[in-house]
């Protein structure tokens, strides 16, 4: 018997040591108040990460997902516009023509639910490493999480790389007068005395599309499995739904990504 209130992934996982096989001698330990506290008698199974049944840090690393989804299916679908890219300036002039809201809705919408996300998400990876088989709070595998945890690194690498040399607040390349062909220099033309084509801006191309694949996987999982964490789905039926919308929508999102990579990094 495992006494510790069971992760929604089974009781191997728990810090019992029991391994799920209920061999050893029952060790009758005190609970701890903090677990009885976080146990739900609703038919849901409660989880155990210290969080002392207040809100879950999982909980804003899937609401800040939620938000950033949005922007990133927008991104990908904006710059998707670059196959045209008349229609791309049109785009961003629309999106500049906000004029004084638009670094309020860049920091709102964008940057500070970035910040918390990868502040949470990091702590997350620092307690828990890249380990294997880690407590989960959602019915997705092992695999796809331990890949989501992977993606998160790539992503932070190449969201890093990516604002600062884009972002005018970070003396990015992107030029919204231009904005074609100066996000297409800043991607396909790195380095600037370097001719377009060579290894050395060719690798810099390529980490964009290392970029997009892994932002995808991050998102479409992400949003099947967060909606688990915040109670969106609340039958293994209907997580399996939403896993398999996700699976459709991954192919589309990329075709996006590939499309947009097309358009700007291969001329
Ligand atoms: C546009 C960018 C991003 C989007 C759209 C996004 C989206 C999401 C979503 C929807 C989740 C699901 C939450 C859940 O299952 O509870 C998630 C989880 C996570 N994200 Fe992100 N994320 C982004 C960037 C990042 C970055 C840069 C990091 C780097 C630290 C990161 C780290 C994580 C971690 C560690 C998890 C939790 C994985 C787990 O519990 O196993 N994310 N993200
Ligand atoms: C070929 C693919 C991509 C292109 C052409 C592209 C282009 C751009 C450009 C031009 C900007 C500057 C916008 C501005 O200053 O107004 C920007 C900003 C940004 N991009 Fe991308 N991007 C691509 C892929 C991605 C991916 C995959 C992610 C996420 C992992 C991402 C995340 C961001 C973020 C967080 C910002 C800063 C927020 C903003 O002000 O828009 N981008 N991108």
């Amino acid at each position: 018997m495992c006494l510790e209130a069971a992760p929604k992934s089974g009781c191997k996982k728990s810090s019992c040591g029991c391994g799920g096989h209920g061999r050893h001698t029952p060790v009758v330990n005190q609970p701890d108040p903090r677990i009885i506290l976080a146990l739900k008698f609703d038919g849901e199974e409660a989880h155990k990460c210290a969080c002392g049944g207040r809100t879950c840090p999982r909980h804003y690393l899937a609401l800040t997902g939620f938000l950033l989804g949005g922007f990133l299916v927008l991104h990908l679908a904006i710059n998707a516009l670059g196959l045209w890219p008349d229609a791309f300036q049109a785009a961003v002039n629309r999106n500049h023509a906000l004029g004084a809201l638009l670094p309020v809705l860049e920091v709102g919408l964008i940057f500070l639910p970035l910040t918390i996300h990868v502040a949470f998400g990091l702590r997350t990876l620092r307690r828990e490493k890249l380990k294997f088989g880690v407590e989960k709070h959602h019915h997705g595998s092992d695999l796809r999480q331990w890949l989501q945890r992977v993606t998160a690194l790539i992503m932070l690498a190449f969201i890093l790389f990516h604002v600062v040399t884009m972002h005018r607040w970070f003396g990015g390349r992107f030029d919204p007068g231009h904005a074609f062909s100066s996000a297409s220099n800043a991607i396909w033309r790195f380095w600037h005395g370097l001719p377009a084509g060579h290894p050395g801006n060719l690798l810099f191309a390529q980490f964009y599309l290392l970029g997009i694949v892994a932002a995808i996987y991050h998102l479409t999982n992400g949003i099947a499995t967060g909606a688990e964490v915040l109670g969106f789905v609340s039958t293994p039926a209907a997580g399996q739904r939403l896993w398999r919308v996700c699976l459709i929508a991954a192919p589309m999102l990329l075709l996006a990504g590939l499309a947009a990579w097309h358009a700007f990094a291969v001329r």
